[in-house]
């Protein structure tokens, strides 16, 4: 039994959910350890798709059991929901779900937070976030004294005597920043949220005991990462990140695993790179509405799962790579929407950064810096077949076959799998074997 990690290299969207499909039938447990409803993950399971946010994408898999860890951020109306999505895709979720009682719950005052922080009426420039209420429940949790977890939903008289000082200081401060902010009753929050406690009092429970029972007993273990290493609060393009560790530096923390033990870790990387929101993008593509940016946007349908917003597209960048790499001690890659490429006569590479026309070595945590850098390009041929019957890598044409080699020399790590199809058939192992 393996203990797995699979985590993007990139800024998010790398098709980690797809992955973690074709991989959590080898382990009877699937974990979340960092981020909450920001993530969106689309996977197409037994002809039908599936669109994930906060519940482990593993839970598809009818023996895995689903663990939200508690370095999770969890707005429990979210959980119902897409647990009522599963039932009607006919997957049984309920049971085989376990919520931490040490994960952090996002409360309706967090995405008014957000919204006035994300309109300059709080501190700072907007960062282009989901909405989803995330940077203010970390900001909760990190500060102490205003955090609310999911044990805390068990209890409602406790819960309406802890909520009623944090909505009196946030709807002072809402006030004061913006006169016509919404305001928030303590006793209707306790009320509906104790409720959400009532419904999911089975699955709350102690899953860091859990993780540990795992890795005394070698049970078998999938920790899905959300977002990607470039988001990733300490390592990534700050302050443009989330607010979590969406590295697997996350493990740890946000699931009571310890990490160390970790069989293998797949590093998920899209064949060219996606963002979403604000930030520096030195290999980003702005060359128009009849340009290579937007046919990779429309050919790879580049549009955000959670918000709808278009992705912006651009070369893959083997610098970021090779940083994210190292980062989570990636044991492979796997190489994603490869089929996405096809039908460009040449296809570019960054394999370094310049400022002011000077080498700049690896890659800057500061985002003022990183929006300085120029990439350096390595230009590779195309090819212009379609690819997505591929099943095996003498299906591929040489130009594609050379694309993954270079990749892999350039980041220092193997290419186990090339993706060309959201399919699971469509999942290339380039040395034969099925992972972990
Ligand atoms: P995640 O957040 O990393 O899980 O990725 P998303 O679900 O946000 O985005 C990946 C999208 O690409 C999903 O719609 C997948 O169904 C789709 N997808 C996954 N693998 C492939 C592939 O190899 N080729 C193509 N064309 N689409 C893919
Ligand atoms: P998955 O798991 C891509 C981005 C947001 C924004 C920044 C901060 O699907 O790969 P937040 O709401 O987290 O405070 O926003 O992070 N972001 C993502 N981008 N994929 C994601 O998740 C993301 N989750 C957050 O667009 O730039
Ligand atoms: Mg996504």
């Amino acid at each position: 039994m393996a203990f797995t990690c699979v985590v993007g290299l990139q800024w998010g969207d790398e098709a980690k959910g797809k992955i973690v499909d074709v991989l959590t039938p080898k382990h009877p447990f699937v974990v979340r350890f960092n981020g909450g409803a920001n993530a969106g993950h689309t996977v197409k399971f037994e002809g039908k798709t599936f669109k994930l946010s906060i519940l482990p994408t593993g839970i598809l898999c009818p023996t895995a059991t689903a663990v939200v860890g508690n370095g999770v951020v969890v707005y429990p109306p979210r959980i119902l929901e897409e647990l009522k999505q599963l039932t009607e895709g006919g997957v049984d979720a309920l049971p085989r779900l376990k919520i931490s009682t040490s994960a952090h719950v996002i409360l309706p005052y967090h995405f008014e937070q957000e919204r006035l922080s994300e309109t300059g009426k709080g501190s700072g420039e907007a960062i282009g976030t989901t909405g989803r209420g995330i940077g203010p429940c970390y900001e909760d949790k990190a500060g102490r004294r205003w955090a609310i977890r999911m044990v805390d939903l068990l209890d409602e008289a406790a819960l309406h005597q802890k909520l009623i000082p944090i909505v009196e200081r946030k709807n002072r401060l809402f006030k004061a920043l913006d006169p016509n902010a919404k305001q928030f009753d303590a006793a209707e929050l306790a009320r509906e949220f104790a409720g959400y406690g009532n419904i999911l009092r089975e699955n709350i429970c102690d899953t860091q005991a859990l993780m540990g029972e795992c890795s005394d007993s070698r049970v078998g273990v999938l920790f899905e990462a959300a977002q990607g290493s470039l988001l990733d609060l300490d390592h990534g393009s700050f302050p443009y990140v989330t607010s979590s560790n969406s590295s697997a530096a996350g493990i740890w923390s946000g699931s009571g695993f310890p990490a160390r033990k970790l069989d293998t870790t797949y590093g998920i990387v899209k064949a060219y790179t996606t963002r979403v929101g604000g930030g520096p993008m030195p290999t980003e593509l702005l060359d128009g509405p009849e340009g290579i940016g937007e046919k990779i946007r429309q050919v790879g349908r580049e549009f955000g799962t959670v918000t709808g917003r278009p992705r912006r597209v651009g070369w893959l960048d083997a610098v970021a790579l090779k940083h994210t790499a190292r980062l989570n001690d990636a044991d492979v890659l796997c190489l994603m929407l490869l089929d996405v490429l096809s039908g460009h006569p040449e296809l570019k590479i960054a394999v370094g950064y310049e400022i002011d026309g000077k080498p700049y070595s690896g890659f800057p945590s500061d985002a003022a810096i990183l929006a300085r850098c120029n990439p350096v390009y390595e230009t590779l041929p195309g090819w212009s077949e379609d690819i997505t019957g591929a099943r095996k890598p003498s299906d591929l044409p040489q130009a594609a076959l050379n694309y993954i080699r270079r990749v892999s020399e350039l980041v220092g790590r193997p290419v186990a799998v090339a993706s060309v199809g959201p399919d699971r058939a469509q999942t290339i192992w380039m040395n034969g074997g099925e992972g972990a």
